[in-house]
């Protein structure tokens, strides 16, 4: 399975993916950052994979340029991997049911920015990350996974964070392997081993 990855910054999810891949059926084939100096461009890099910086100056022009990088590269899977951009319809429609998005909370709570603060806040005993197909609403396409976290009572969005980030990499290329294996499908339902889903699959 060929997968491209877009990212915007420090790269570790997409680093995790790279890890792995020897371990599975799927194949980073082009890693897409909105910015030059993003780290994960590094990462790409130093493992030989191809990568290109998108200017992403106006939504329009952005989309348009990772849509003709898209149209020639034809991967099978997209993956938002700390990707800071949001994506439009027309883009989420050009690539219906291809995009996944790991995100830094148990969605459907808190979706957006600040996720670990807004946890500590919200007095939840439970954080986590989630992976969600992507549609035209922010952070609240269909639901695939989860990994959970306990919240303790000295954490810090910073503590938080970094106990979390871990988890993270597991829970998304454990993901992408079950994707890649075509164990985990998403035709009308989410589908694990062919039954649907009636929850997300919790991977910790
Ligand atoms: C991760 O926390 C991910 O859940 C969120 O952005 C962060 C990206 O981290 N969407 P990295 O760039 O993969 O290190």
């Amino acid at each position: 399975m060929r997968i491209v990855v877009f990212i915007s910054g420090r790269g570790s999810n997409l680093e995790a993916l790279l890890n792995k891949q020897h371990q599975s059926t799927y194949e980073i084939a082009h890693v897409i950052s909105n910015q030059l100096d993003a780290e994960g461009l590094t990462i790409a890099q130093k493992h030989g994979i191809k990568n290109s910086y998108v200017l992403w100056d106006n939504p329009y022009n952005g989309e348009q340029r990772a849509t003709e990088l898209l149209q020639w590269i034809k991967p099978d899977l997209i993956v938002l991997a700390g990707f800071m951009k949001v994506l439009s319809l027309d883009f989420v429609t050009t690539f219906k049911q291809k995009i996944i998005n790991i995100h830094p909370s148990l969605l459907p709570l808190y979706p957006g920015l600040n996720t670990h603060q807004r946890a500590i806040d919200g007095r939840q005993k439970q954080h986590g990350a989630s992976i969600h197909l992507i549609d035209e609403h922010l952070d609240q396409g269909t639901l695939l996974t989860q990994t959970i976290i306990d919240i303790r009572p000295d954490d810090t969005a910073i503590t938080l964070a970094s106990r979390l980030l871990p988890k993270e990499h597991l829970l998304l290329t454990e993901t992408v392997k079950l994707i890649a294996e075509g164990k985990l499908t998403w035709h009308n339902v989410p589908k694990l081993n062919g039954k649907p889903l009636i929850k997300p699959l919790v991977i910790v």
